[in-house]
């Protein structure tokens, strides 16, 4: 249909600053693989959703991927997650000066008359200053938007995550987000992990890794599978998100 919105979301890539294996797995190969799958979508956007380099924001991952990413037949849109770097990101990406402010890279697009928001919360942390920017954004604007963060807003039940990597501030984090309806659905990663929660009427989507699954089960740190898998998200009348697997 026409003004439908069809995105591809990739996440946790973890690009290294060579082609060496992580655990076996061959890291930037994954990447190859997803986005030729994708390449061959009707996509209209793609969402890298964050931990794009291996562990602290290698300039050399960010290179390799941005120039990957210039023979991918669609548009494409960054966020930081906590092993990425802003200002390296933002060298490396040639990312526009309204995209970044105070070392954040939080931003929001109108595509096809449908407002996209994007948060930084590579700290562990959403910072005071972008939820007021978020609040203002929405003050008079009464249609629904899609959100996207690195960290899930709140404990999902995957015991290890929850427990050594979740967001610092979710209470504070709610206590906007529940006064914005139009925030309906929050797209994030983070988790290696394939899942939906609900939370006070919004739906939080978790979207699996380029490179490996976490065992949400496990108190521990433990792989389940090592497929890639991405979230494709369908904006129509109404909003249908499913995760697909190589
Ligand atoms: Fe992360």
């Amino acid at each position: 249909m026409l003004n439908d919105l069809v995105i591809a979301q990739v996440s946790d890539l973890h690009i290294g600053p060579s082609d060496a294996l992580y655990r076996g797995v061959r890291i930037r190969q994954k990447f190859l693989d997803v986005l030729q799958a994708l390449a061959k979508k009707p996509l209209d956007l793609l969402i890298l959703s964050g931990d794009l380099s291996a562990t602290q924001g290698e300039p050399e991952a960010y290179t390799w991927i941005k120039q990957v990413l210039s023979d991918f037949p669609y548009p494409y849109l960054i966020m930081a997650g906590n092993h990425d770097h802003v200002e390296r990101m933002t060298l490396a990406f040639c990312l526009p000066d309204s995209d970044v402010s105070e070392g954040m890279l939080y931003y929001s697009r109108m595509i096809s008359n449908k407002l996209l928001l994007f948060l930084d919360s590579s700290p562990y942390r959403i910072a005071r200053r972008q939820l007021k920017w978020l609040k203002s954004k929405l003050t008079n604007y009464h249609k629904p938007v899609l959100l996207f963060i690195h960290h899930p807003p709140l404990l999902c039940d995957c015991q290890f995550m929850d427990d050594h990597h979740a967001l610092l501030n979710i209470r504070e984090v709610w206590k906007v987000f529940d006064k914005l309806p139009q925030i309906q659905h929050i797209f994030t990663g983070h988790y290696h992990a394939a899942k939906t929660v609900t939370k006070k009427n919004k739906f939080i989507h978790l979207t699996p890794s380029t490179i490996f699954q976490i065992d949400m089960e496990k108190p521990y740190f433990a792989i389940e599978h090592t497929r890639p898998g991405w979230r494709i998200i369908h904006w129509g009348e109404e909003i249908r998100t499913y995760v697909e697997y190589l």
